[in-house]
């Protein structure tokens, strides 16, 4: 694998992710194709301006002539592009099934024409839905319950179609919740760590009790590369961490390594469909070789640090969420 075509590349994984490779892999040239919605940011890459090794391509996978004409230029694919809040899929679902949905399959399409050697669709643990104990597995059912995860299974399933009759070599990865460096201000590890700093309250949702796997972006870097390199064709991957946490206690964790008081937690309504737990098992992709080296402790210590340092990267996010924070008040109160 010489070029790669990395789409939604200017988010939060899809950076760390090019970040990650290109320095693993000194042959690699990768181009970025990102709609620039307002979760992708130039500024994810910004130390990449002038890499030989780099391009950047800003334009919608949901475009069949855009796609096209990068398509003909690589030998891989790795889909990143998508939306990817709950919350605003409960706000307005239709971005998310023509994005999520569509937009892969435009993708697939430009794929199968030009015999991509590999095409790496990302997915979610949320296709599963809820889990109250034990762990899904790649062979569980999907049962998504939001907009967002109903979207992510559609898009997978087509991918997996294309393998299933065409031949394309669709890998799919189904990761838990990551957490780390440049992840949007409006996700909860992000926002109770920003509005924490600026004294603002934390608004819980529910009883705060719903659990999540946290699994730091470094770890998952890894293993999409791992997947990509040596997984087999037609094949599924859950990524998890064995981090599950419960959001009061990550968000006390938060509160305590900046030292904030807790007074600062504000439970607030729930949010409709919500999740009571994710949580799947990871043999398949161990057996590849992989393991997270992150813990719960370490990963949310390098987390907190990083936006402590970056506060101009998130404050002028934060500054541009205008009409989905006035929605987001109408909602939680
Ligand atoms: P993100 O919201 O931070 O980034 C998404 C990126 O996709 C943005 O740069 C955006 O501009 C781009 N994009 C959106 N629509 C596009 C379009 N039509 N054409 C081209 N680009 C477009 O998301 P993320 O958290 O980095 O998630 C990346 C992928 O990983 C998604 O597919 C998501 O479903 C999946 N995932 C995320 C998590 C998580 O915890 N963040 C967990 C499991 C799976
Ligand atoms: P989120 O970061 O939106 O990820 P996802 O819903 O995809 O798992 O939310 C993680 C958990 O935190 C989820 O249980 C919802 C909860 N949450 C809050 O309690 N308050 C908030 O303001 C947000 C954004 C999320």
């Amino acid at each position: 694998m010489k070029r790669l075509l990395v789409t939604g590349g200017a988010g939060f994984i899809g950076s760390n992710f090019i970040r990650y490779m290109l320095k693993k892999h000194p042959d690699l040239h990768i181009v970025n194709l990102d709609a620039l919605t307002y979760a992708g940011n130039r500024e994810n890459l910004r130390d990449l301006d002038g890499n030989p090794r780099y391009t950047f391509w800003h334009g919608d996978i949901c475009d069949p002539d855009t796609v096209e004409r990068w398509m003909s230029n690589v030998d891989a694919v790795v889909n990143f592009a998508a939306e990817t809040h709950v919350d605003r899929s409960i706000h307005e679902a239709g971005a998310f099934v023509e994005t999520d949905v569509h937009g892969a399959f435009v993708l697939l399409e430009a794929a199968r024409e030009h015999n991509i050697s590999r095409f790496l669709h990302i997915s979610t643990d949320e296709v599963y839905g809820s889990i109250d104990e034990g762990s899904f597995t790649e062979k569980d059912i999907l049962n998504p319950s939001s907009p967002y995860s109903a979207s992510k299974s559609g898009g997978e399933l087509l991918a997996r179609s294309y393998f299933i009759t065409y031949g394309l070599p669709v890998l799919i990865t189904r990761s838990s919740n990551n957490f780390g460096p440049y992840q949007y201000p409006e996700k909860l590890i992000p926002l109770f760590i920003t509005n924490a700093i600026d004294d603002k309250p934390l608004p819980i949702y529910g009883d705060g009790k719903n659990v999540r796997d946290w699994l730091y972006v470094e770890d998952q870097a890894e293993a999409l590369d791992l997947v990509l390199q040596k997984g087999t064709a037609g094949e599924i991957y859950n990524i998890g961490a064995g981090n599950e946490e419960m959001n009061i206690t990550v968000t006390k964790s938060i509160l305590k390594l900046l030292g904030k008081p807790e007074s600062l937690i504000h439970p607030v309504k729930d949010r409709l469909g919500h999740d009571r737990r994710y949580s799947v098992t990871i043999d398949k992709i161990q057996a590849l070789g992989w393991k997270p080296l992150h813990d719960f402790e370490e990963g949310m210590k390098k987390t907190v640090e990083w936006y402590v340092k970056n506060e101009s990267w998130w404050r002028a996010l934060k500054e541009k969420q205008a009409a989905y924070q006035e929605w987001y008040k109408k909602q939680y109160g």
